[in-house]
């Protein structure tokens, strides 16, 4: 133990509460021995530093920061040194307003394109989530503070998304779910990371002692400290017991009793408690000593510019109508021009310091501009009037700029998706104008899939994703070809969610979310299956045309040319795919294993390298639990996109092991095919029974059964609550914005109450609350005073 001597002079109570919390974002302190709090923030893309009462979903105000593109958008840039580089502006932001644990960056898997925090998110692929969150990771602890890396793992749906049950075969586990947190971790080496709400097969993953002991700290080399989501520690006891070290927010006292009585008792080690008391003081005490930094507010703004500029991509541009001509006249058309929808909704909703927009950015740029027309409302809703305005004012102008994308209440934390439409009304419009204007280019505002089916009526698409406070002029730099776009897709659009292999069971409304498809994620699927999509992952175009070339392979990776063959500077993202034809082990047909953007001016040609690591040519193999190497010829393919090969090489491997998985009864798996896996294939491919719901209409309900269930209560006033929520939540989303704080309530357990309540509930009197739920009144009401009273009593002992 590296801080024995402040350990050895702490009392069971004190190291208690080192692990529970002293408010919504602090840490308890103890200043007379030496342990000061930290206070923790959202994160990702920017800080939310709530002062004042915490309500960590974002009700109340946090203090204005710089608002920087989410990270759905960054990834496009496919740039790690820009990424790091807004990772180092965040980390200065953070240490400037007194936060010492940023709490991000995200980097789930976009399982599937409805979830509704995807914008949040990087990829759907784990190895460019990884390379994205390890440079986020270094650029914020450069200034002194803790990245938190959430949520580990397998947390890829909203809807009840603290009582779920991810169901995956441990091959796909490793190999698609953990493998961008590997990355991030051995590559960003961050000093915290965020365990996920949900179970992992069976085991909560704040309790998961594989996951974070075992893979974490030991084969990952983790030395920092978890801290579980907030309100997500199902039992503290557990938890502390498996690996995690906080409890957040604050449960105060009744965190801190369950943890003494478990030492008391026995079910706790001491000498574990003090394990995690070690860990936790060795990041706490690091980063108190760090010195303050500051920033410079106009710098941090110029560089979410920049960085939003580099993640904007190019989807479509017939006859080169982008970038515009001085010249040639504009109109600027649709609300999102005047309101731009520059970030998602939920714990990370950042009180942005200065947020540009277009109308006003377009003074400061070459174009003949015509005017403005607003063309459809923010809430979908039909409005003639708007529409008829905006068409005369089109017909005024060369060329239409029609802003248009998802509105607040599609994409929010909490909340998946139901289908991948843009709302009616901008579509509406978008169909009058193709029909009256030749020249239309949509600029899409959306941190995730839409479906894009309308782009046939028009001539460019440039996608912004959610851009940040400065989106909207890195959006007009672009336009105008100040900035040559350069962004690639991160994830694939597919033609129909229905060609998506999770789409049948997602989100999962039951206990248990079945993840069949195995390791066909995004591309991995859409390419093994050669399935069309409308655009494919690592797909985005430049106002310039780049040439690959002079492929070499040597044993430790291979270097290419590429020369940029337009007439512009510009800048590639060069995109490495590792398949194995005759695998015998099956493999989707390709995966990511490197990229390299590179800039060029016109003409010029640079070399590029990628190495070879450890995660080139592997699968994780279920025999020997290690990742192995299959014997045999890789095919190297260098693209533009997964679909725009234009260099293919050969290599050969040895095998690192004789024993291979069972692959019989696999079959769909083996060809890709996951669209109706059955549930014999599923069971073999996972080893075991899949589970099934046991909970039905009728029966009690569970304190793990997230509170929408009360619809079903016994009890006559849990149905009344229900019904309430139910009815607040949808007068809110009437609304047009989502209300987080209900949504929140809406998809928690009830054992959550215990742990959001700050100290004011504790587990016997949830239990207690239960029993009245499920219609035991009298009983329920005589345990909840019972057990306050035992609570009053500890209470007064412990503070
Ligand atoms: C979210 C986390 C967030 C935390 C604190 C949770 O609901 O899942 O991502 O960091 O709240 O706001």
């Amino acid at each position: 133990m590296k801080h024995r001597a402040i350990i050895e002079q702490l009392t069971l109570e004190e190291k208690a509460a080192l692990m529970a919390g002293k408010s919504v974002w602090e840490t308890k302190d103890f200043p007379e021995k030496g342990i000061p709090s930290v206070f923790l923030s959202d994160g990702p893309h920017g800080i939310r530093k709530q002062e004042g009462s915490g309500d960590h979903l974002g009700l109340n105000a946090s203090v204005p920061a710089t608002c920087f593109p989410t990270a759905a958008t960054l990834a496009n840039s496919w740039d790690p040194a820009l990424v790091e580089e807004v990772g180092a502006a965040l980390g200065a932001e953070a240490s400037s307003l007194g936060v010492h644990v940023v709490l991000g960056p995200g980097l789930n898997i976009k399982r599937n394109p409805l979830c509704g925090r995807n914008f949040e998110y990087y990829s759907e692929d784990p190895y460019q989530a990884g390379k994205m969150a390890a440079a986020m990771i270094r650029g914020l602890q450069s200034q002194g503070v803790a990245a938190t890396p959430k949520h580990l793992a397998v947390n890829s749906q909203e809807l009840r998304r603290m009582a779920s049950d991810s169901i995956v075969d441990e091959r796909t586990l490793r190999e698609i779910y953990l493998t961008g947190f590997e990355i991030a971790v051995r590559e960003g080496n961050p000093k915290a990371i965020m365990s996920a709400y949900n179970k992992i097969n069976g085991i909560y993953a704040n309790e998961d002692k594989r996951l974070l002991r075992d893979i974490l700290r030991d084969e990952w080399g983790f030395t920092g400290f978890v801290v579980s989501d907030w309100g997500g520690s199902n039992d503290h006891v557990l938890g502390v017991e498996n690996g995690s070290h906080l409890e957040m927010p604050g449960t105060t006292t009744v965190g801190q009793k369950e943890l003494i009585d478990a030492v008391q008792s026995g079910r706790l080690s001491e000498s574990v408690l003090d394990e995690r008391v070690d860990e936790l003081l060795q990041v706490v005490l690091d980063l108190a000593a760090q010195e303050k930094r500051s920033i410079d507010v106009n710098k941090q703004h110029q560089l979410a510019r920049r960085a939003a500029a580099e993640s904007i991509v190019l989807l479509k541009n017939e006859d080169q109508v982008l970038p515009l001509q001085a010249e040639k006249t504009v109109a600027v058309i649709g609300e999102f021009a005047k309101n731009p929808r520059y970030q998602g909704a939920g714990s990370s909703l950042i009180n942005a310091r200065q947020v540009d927009n277009t109308l006003e950015a377009m003074k400061d740029y070459p174009l003949t501009y015509v005017g403005y027309a607003q063309g459809y409302q923010r809430i979908d809703q039909p409005d003639e009037a708007l529409v008829t305005e905006a068409l005369a004012l089109a017909q005024q102008a060369d060329t239409v700029l029609y802003y248009m994308g998802l509105d607040e209440i599609s994409e929010s934390e909490g909340l998946d998706r139901t289908h991948l439409q843009l709302p009616k009304n901008q579509l509406h419009l978008l169909e009058k104008l193709a029909a009256i204007h030749e020249k239309i280019v949509v600029v899409l505002s959306a941190g995730s899939v839409v479906d894009m089916s309308w782009d046939k009526h028009v001539k460019a698409v440039v996608h912004g994703y959610l851009s940040g406070e400065a989106g909207a002029r890195a959006m007009l730099d672009a336009l105008t070809g100040l900035v040559n776009p350069s962004g690639k897709l991160s994830e694939t659009y597919p033609i129909a969610l229905a060609d998506v292999p999770s789409s049948k069971e997602f989100p999962a409304e039951g206990d248990y979310a079945l993840y069949r498809e195995g390791l066909y994620v995004g591309y991995r699927y859409f390419d093994t299956t050669q399935t069309a999509v409308q655009y494919p992952f690592g797909y985005g175009l430049s106002y310039t045309t780049f040439a690959y070339g002079d492929l070499r392979i040597h044993e430790t990776g291979l270097s290419m040319t590429v020369t940029n063959t337009g007439e512009r500077a510009g800048a590639e993202v060069v995109q490495l795919y590792v398949g194995k034809e005759d695998a015998r082990v099956f493999r989707p047909s390709k995966e990511l294993k490197g990229f390299a953007k590179v800039y060029l001016e016109a003409g010029q040609s640079t070399e590029v390298n990628l190495s070879f690591d450890d995660k080139t040519f592997r699968y994780f193999n279920t025999v020997t639990n290690a990742f192995e190497i299959e014997g045999g010829t890789y095919q190297l393919y260098l693209g533009a996109s997964v679909s725009d090969i234009r260099l293919v090489a050969e290599i050969t491997q040895e095998a690192t092991t004789e024993h291979l998985p069972e692959l019989t009864g696999l079959d769909s798996y083996q060809a890709g095919q996951v669209l109706q896996v059955t549930d014999e294939e599923f069971t073999r491919l996972l080893g075991r029974p899949i589970p099934v719901e046991s909970w039905q209409v009728g029966q009690e309900l569970r304190l793990n059964d997230p509170l929408s269930k009360m619809q079903y209560a016994k009890s006559g006033l849990a149905r009344l609550v229900y019904k309430l929520l139910h009815h607040l939540l949808k007068k809110a989303e009437q609304k047009g914005k989502p209300d987080l704080n209900l949504l929140f309530l809406y998809n928690m357990p009830f054992r959550a109450l215990a742990k959001m309540t700050g100290g004011m509930l504790d587990q016997q009197m949830v239990a207690a609350i239960l029993v009245i739920v499920n219609g035991h009144f009298m009983k329920g009401v005589g345990q909840l005073w019972k057990a306050f009273r035992a609570k009053q009593g500890y209470q007064k002992q412990l503070s």
